[in-house]
């Protein structure tokens, strides 16, 4: 939610060359009862995005297929899970994931498209709105007319990028602060650049929010790959190649004199800064246990412990964490708790900054900002990502515009669209048909819950009551369908304009973040209805959370069996991600973050 589709273009839509072979313990032994849960939720999806009333016997038999029994799933889950279908299945050239749930995703995505292409009269306005995102993100003539433009006005916003402009120094460097420059990427647009401040539940209160300061991601996808050596090479090479392309492109645009040497120096620092905060970040695997992350303080304590100096001045944190939260309109006292997660990083960090200046790190902010966004430019600037995109993943094939339209759209505006589908989807008497359905399903649950040797027997016990406990919501919020001013202020303060595809972007990362930072003054909404694709999210080993399109409901079933089962020490553990979430079997889990 709420990052700009280029993000999950770079980031996420692929695994990454190098790591092809990384189904690690640490992936494979993701809990069987998340199979379980898919054999319903991809049922669910199917249901929702073709149900013609016959689909879903085969579709759970497809699914078991693809289930090799043979394999013990505490110690090779990733083949009790696959197995069947990596025997039968290859990868696509294009893509280098490939699962039965990409398939159905496929079919889905069809849906969203014609109904999203599609404008009618009756339409209320969050729905109008949702579909002219749609239009200016489709509209390729347009968005190549404008070139480079909309990035090139929106830089002066965020200290510009040192390396494409002339006489930074004097123009900008004199008003700037790190405390500003850092803040503001992050509540103006999500960019989460040197610190990783947000807003979230706190782990040891389930009702509240707080502030957390942790590590930031990098460019590269992952900590590994500043290494730079072997398989990492090439990857690095083409980063830093990708840096200068899109500052070639800029100066070009701006009419500015491009000396190569010039633009090499600078973008090598830029990388030789991110590779040693590269390796002040802790490792994925040493930051499994959420609880020992967890290091409460006050505002006050963090600016003692953690003193950084920047560009010579002490850096203010204070001032930082207000400049973020004064954009909602909260203030932060000194004694504010906030839950640090990287205290080493923190520490090694300071040591690092105070031998770059104000410009280099400028260089690497904005870099990092622009980076995510130069795939909604023009194709000038699209194609600057080809071989990076070639190193990174072996391919430069970019999936479709109409596709990578419906996702965006959908992950922005998932109640509106939500609306849309389920009107397609549900159109008059068939809610029946899917109640119906429902039952069925919970019936199959239950019976794979018997086959399963697994499982203790009072773990299955309270699946199946969970399971007969299901009350029929059917799966999506009511109100979408049924409160259309609900819906319309949820989207109030939105405005899209259709040939501006670029500012309509960065109108949702604003909204989205603005929408995360104030809430640390409310409470945590336990009914609100998470929904996107499948997500999984783990921490110390255990599934926490699990949410998928519209099936909130019957996945809580097995989360909470899986949270009663994890309980038991010792079975089949999951070690947690970088970020607490992490990808699933199969492609069935969808890293959020
Ligand atoms: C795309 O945008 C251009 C320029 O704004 C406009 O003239 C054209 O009608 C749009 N095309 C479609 C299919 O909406
Ligand atoms: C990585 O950090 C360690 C200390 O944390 C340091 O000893 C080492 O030199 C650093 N390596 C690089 C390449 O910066
Ligand atoms: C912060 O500093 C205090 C006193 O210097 C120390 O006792 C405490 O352990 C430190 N906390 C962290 C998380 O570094
Ligand atoms: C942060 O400090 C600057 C001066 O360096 C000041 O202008 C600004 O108002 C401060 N911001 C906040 C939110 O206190």
């Amino acid at each position: 939610m709420g990052r700009s589709e280029s993000q999950m273009d770079i980031t996420d839509s692929s695994t990454p060359r190098p790591k092809k072979q990384r189904w690690t313990p640490l992936e494979i032994s993701l809990s069987v009862l998340v199979l379980l849960l898919t054999i319903i939720a991809v049922t669910m999806i199917a249901l929702y995005a073709t149900y013609d009333g016959k689909l879903f016997p085969p579709l759970s038999a497809r699914l078991i297929q693809n289930m090799d029994a043979t394999a013990e799933p505490c110690t090779d889950f990733f083949k009790y899970a696959c197995g069947g279908w990596l025997k039968r299945n290859v990868i696509p050239e294009t893509s280098s994931r490939y699962s039965n749930f990409d398939i159905l995703r496929d079919e889905l995505e069809v849906v969203l498209k014609d109904v999203l292409q599609e404008p009618k009269t009756e339409d209320i306005v969050a729905v109008q709105k949702a579909k002219t995102l749609y239009r200016s993100c489709i509209n390729e003539t347009a968005i190549d007319s404008r070139d480079g433009k909309p990035l090139l006005s929106l830089l002066p916003d965020i200290y510009d990028w040192p390396v494409a402009t002339e006489n930074w120094e004097q123009t900008y460097g004199i008003s700037w602060t790190a405390e500003k420059s850092i803040a503001q990427l992050n509540s103006k647009y999500g960019k989460k650049v040197i610190l990783n401040f947000f807003v979230g539940t706190d782990d040891k209160n389930s009702m509240n929010h707080i502030i957390h300061i942790d590590q930031p991601r990098l460019g590269l996808p992952s900590r590994d790959y500043y290494d730079c050596t072997g398989v990492y090479e090439e990857a690095c090479t083409a980063y830093v190649d990708f840096m200068i392309s899109v500052a070639r492109l800029i100066r070009k645009e701006r009419g500015l004199p491009i000396d190569e040497n010039q633009l090499s120096l600078e973008m090598k620092i830029v990388m030789a800064l991110e590779k040693e905060i590269a390796n002040a970040t802790t490792k994925a695997e040493d930051r499994n246990d959420p609880m020992l992350l967890y290091n409460k303080m006050t505002l006050a304590q963090i600016q003692n412990n953690f003193s950084l100096e920047i560009d010579g001045k002490p850096f203010r944190w204070s001032n930082f964490t207000n400049e973020i939260m004064s954009t909602v309109n909260i203030n932060i006292p000194n004694e504010e708790d906030v839950v640090v997660y990287a205290p080493e990083y923190l520490t090694k960090l300071k040591l690092i900054l105070t031998k770059y200046s104000a410009r280099d790190l400028q260089n690497l902010m904005s870099w990092r900002f622009i980076m995510d966004l130069v795939s909604s430019l023009s194709r000038t600037y699209k194609e600057s990502r080809n071989a990076f995109r070639k190193a990174l993943y072996g391919t430069t094939s970019e999936t479709a515009t109409w596709r990578r339209c419906a996702n965006y759209v959908n992950g922005n505006m998932e109640n509106a669209v939500g609306r849309l589908y389920v009107e397609a989807a549900f159109a008059g008497e068939s809610k029946h048909v899917v109640e119906d359905l429902i039952a069925q399903i919970r019936e199959v649950f239950i019976q794979t819950l018997d086959d399963l040797t697994w499982m203790d027997a009072e773990t299955k016990k309270k699946a199946e009551e969970k399971a007969l406990a299901i009350k029929e919501r059917i799966g999506y919020p009511d109100d979408i369908i049924s409160n259309d001013n609900k819906l319309n202020n949820e989207y109030l303060e939105l405005n899209y304009k259709e040939d501006e595809y670029f500012e309509n972007i960065i109108q949702n990362l604003q909204f989205s973040q603005n929408k995360q930072l104030k809430k640390l003054r409310e409470k945590v909404d336990k009914d609100e209805y998470v929904y996107s694709f499948l997500r999984c999210s783990f921490r110390k080993g255990r599934l926490i959370s699990f949410a998928d399109l519209r099936v909130s409901t019957v996945a809580n079933i097995v989360l909470s069996a899986a949270k009663d089962r994890a309980a038991k020490a010792g079975e089949c553990r999951v070690p947690a991600s970088k970020e607490g979430r992490r990808m699933g079997a199969c492609g069935l889990c969808y890293n959020q973050l």
